[in-house]
């Protein structure tokens, strides 16, 4: 067992973190199982362990089997819940019919949207593929995969949805442009389902992260920033605030920032953006 697994299976800032006291018993109020895209690593595997730890049911889907399994039997170790693993490769095309025959009669309570990655670079010299595929996992699987389950959530009355946008779904960044806008797709998908699904009981959400310390920056090339933040920490904050809130941004530094940005031109916004994230690509502090 790695040190990062012991953490998260017992992760401080869950216990005794008076934001996370009194959490809901998300089984009773949503359903039976939470479903979470991208959870063998980062986020999606951090909401995997305190949801496991506040006696939902999990389905776990991302590529890796591997660490589904390690993460798998980590949380068996320490709870009584039922953990399903799903290997599967969110942008192929049949995905949905292996998540359909594979959660066929399970109640899926809560859906989490958290699977993606992100690209940094000029826009003409970023091959096209790289951005489809970007695309694909943001934006359709998403997308697809909440007309699936809406339908049993709306039909027991009772659901929640979660999307994971980033405090570039309201600033655009250019140099991260395609990945900027596969983000806001999220934030704005969630804020309009917000108002549709309120009548059915189903609470939807976009949680709104800036630099967290993930597998992420690696991956995408992007670096975390000055006021980089846990996994954990955009957990607690996304489970304290579904139910109550259409959008959250996590942490204080990230607010501000967006919070401030409101109130100066766009053009003015994007060329400071522009400036720094330009910056960043020739210092090649993007390839960290
Ligand atoms: N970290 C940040 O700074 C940050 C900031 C704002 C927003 N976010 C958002 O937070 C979400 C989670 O990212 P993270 O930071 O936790 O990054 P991460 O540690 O890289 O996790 C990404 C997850 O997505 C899965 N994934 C990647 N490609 C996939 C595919 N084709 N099919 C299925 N699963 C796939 C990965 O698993 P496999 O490789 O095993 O498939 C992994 O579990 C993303 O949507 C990201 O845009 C992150």
């Amino acid at each position: 067992m790695t040190a990062k697994q012991k953490d998260l299976s017992f992760p401080n800032v869950f216990i005794g973190n008076p934001e996370c006291n009194n959490m809901t018993n998300y089984k009773t109020k949503y359903g039976q199982y939470v479903l979470i895209t991208g959870a063998s690593s980062g986020i999606g595997e951090a909401f995997a362990y305190k949801l496991a730890s506040l006696n939902s049911d999990l389905i776990l889907v991302a590529r890796r089997e591997d660490r589904l399994l390690t993460i798998k039997k980590e949380i068996q170790r320490k709870h009584s819940v039922d953990v399903i693993l799903i290997p599967l490769d969110l942008t192929e095309e049949n995905f949905i019919e292996i998540i359909k025959e594979k959660t066929k009669g399970l109640e899926i309570g809560m859906l989490i949207n958290n699977a993606g990655f992100g690209s940094t670079g000029n826009y003409v010299d970023i091959e096209s593929d790289y951005e489809e595929k970007m695309i694909k996992l943001n934006c359709i699987a998403p997308s697809i995969l909440t007309h699936h389950f809406v339908h049993q959530m709306k039909e027991r009355k009772k659901g929640a949805i979660i999307f994971l946008g980033s405090v570039v779904s309201f600033i655009s960044v250019p140099f991260m442009t395609t990945y900027s806008a596969t983000k806001a797709f999220n934030t704005f998908l969630a804020d309009g389902l917000w108002y549709e699904l309120k009548k059915f009981n189903v609470d939807v959400l976009s949680v709104n992260p800036g630099g967290t310390d993930t597998e992420f920056q690696r991956i995408s090339k992007i670096s975390g920033g000055p006021f980089v933040r846990k996994p954990e920490d955009v957990v607690v904050t996304a489970l304290k605030t579904l139910g109550k809130k259409v959008a959250v941004i996590d942490g204080l530094m990230n607010k501000l920032n967006v919070f401030i940005s409101k109130f100066l031109p766009r053009k003015l916004v994007l060329s400071l953006s522009g400036k720094v994230s330009e910056k960043l690509l020739k210092t090649g502090k993007y390839e960290n």
